[in-house]
């Protein structure tokens, strides 16, 4: 290979949240997730590669800085299963299969600061990796979930199922598509950035010691995310944004519960995100039914749901409640969208 293959993936937000592993090493959940791909031209990972017999090393860079391969299991866990991928598809002896790799990537957004970067960068690396070697395959979720679970979401477009599988070696933990953007157009996703600073706790760390230690988690696992899965499939099929908003609303409120009752606890809402809830439960409430919605991931930032045509008149009255310089936010309007199969390579 002489040339630099550069690819894009977005980010997704889930409105069933994945918190809880049951093989740490595999990344296989404890329970099935629910999310929604962004457009690729708002909050995107970009990844180059670069590989061949004159590159020395593999070697990762991240936003300028090095990515040590050696002490991170999942980069090589993600080179190797590529190597692998290689091997079966160009024969063992390949000359491929022994070349290094060079990986360049930058996120255009806060990286760990709950704003899904591990969702995109992975879902990105794999992408870029498979595209660069030619690599045809159905494996990518599985591939991507290796390096960080919810990546395996952001290889689909639109409305996206990561079901949790019962498999022992996760042949049965992958992500599939619900329906594309195409299906709801009208959904539009608005970002306020709360903070955009490193979480104390990574995901990882947060849900092993949620796993560890909180008591309610094994209730949500087996008694509320099975059904609430199928009630939010059922209502993104049939476009039925009240009770789509209402589970979505639910299940962050649930997953932040679960996180304080962690042992130390995981605090990630801070004051802005408690007055961001308030302000859209009193907006839903004024307006007499459920306008728009709120999610947060293990980070104070808001993702809101809300349909096109009520989108301008919230805008107006979220802006004199939360101007800029104090909630530092910002607010991104855009459908989700982009399989990465639709991103050219440039
Ligand atoms: P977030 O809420 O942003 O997903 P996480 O704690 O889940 O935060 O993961 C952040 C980590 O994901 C980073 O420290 C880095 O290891 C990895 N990561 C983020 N972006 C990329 C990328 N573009 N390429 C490779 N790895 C990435
Ligand atoms: C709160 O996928 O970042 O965003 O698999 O350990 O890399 P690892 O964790 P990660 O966890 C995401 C947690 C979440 C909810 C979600 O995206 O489903
Ligand atoms: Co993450």
């Amino acid at each position: 290979m002489d040339k630099v293959v550069t690819c894009m993936a977005p980010v997704n937000i889930a409105t069933i949240k994945y918190w809880g592993k049951r093989d740490e090493h595999l990344i296989l959940p404890l329970n099935d997730s629910v999310s929604l791909t962004l457009d690729c031209d708002q909050m995107h990972s970009q990844t180059s590669v670069v590989a061949g017999p004159f590159v020395k090393k593999d070697t990762v860079m991240l936003n300028g800085h090095v990515m040590p391969i050696e002490t991170n299991e999942r980069l090589q866990r993600c080179f190797s299963l590529i190597r692998k991928l290689i091997k079966e598809k160009k024969g063992e002896n390949c000359p491929e299969a022994q070349w290094n790799i060079r990986v360049c990537s930058e996120n255009n957004f806060p990286t760990a600061a709950g704003l899904a970067s591990s969702a995109a960068g992975y879902a990105c690396l794999v992408y870029t990796l498979a595209n660069a070697f030619d690599l045809v395959t159905e494996d990518l979720p599985a591939i991507a979930r290796q390096g960080s679970g919810s990546a395996c979401r952001s290889i689909y477009g639109g409305f996206v199922h990561w079901k949790a599988g019962k498999d022992d070696l996760g042949s049965d933990s992958t992500a599939v598509q619900i329906a594309t953007e195409a299906h709801w157009p009208e959904m539009r996703i608005i970002i306020l950035v709360v903070n955009d600073s490193h979480k104390k706790t990574s995901s990882t760390v947060g849900m092993k010691k949620s796993v560890e230690t909180s008591e309610l988690l094994q209730y949500r696992v087996n008694k509320c995310v099975p059904e609430r899965t199928k009630d939010i499939i059922e209502a993104i099929i049939n476009k039925n944004f009240v009770k789509f908003a209402e589970i979505t609303m639910r299940d962050s409120n649930q997953f932040h519960a679960i996180c304080l009752d962690t042992y130390p606890p995981c605090v990630y809402l801070n004051g802005v995100s408690h007055e961001i809830i308030t302000f859209i439960h009193d907006y839903n409430d004024a307006a007499g039914h459920v306008k728009v919605s709120y999610t947060f991931d293990a980070g104070p930032n808001a993702f809101l749901f809300i349909l096109e045509k009520d989108l301008d008149l919230f805008m107006s009255e979220l802006i004199q409640v939360f101007p800029s310089d104090k909630s530092k936010s910002k607010y991104i309007r855009g459908i989700k969208s982009t399989n990465p199969d639709q991103v050219a390579p440039y």
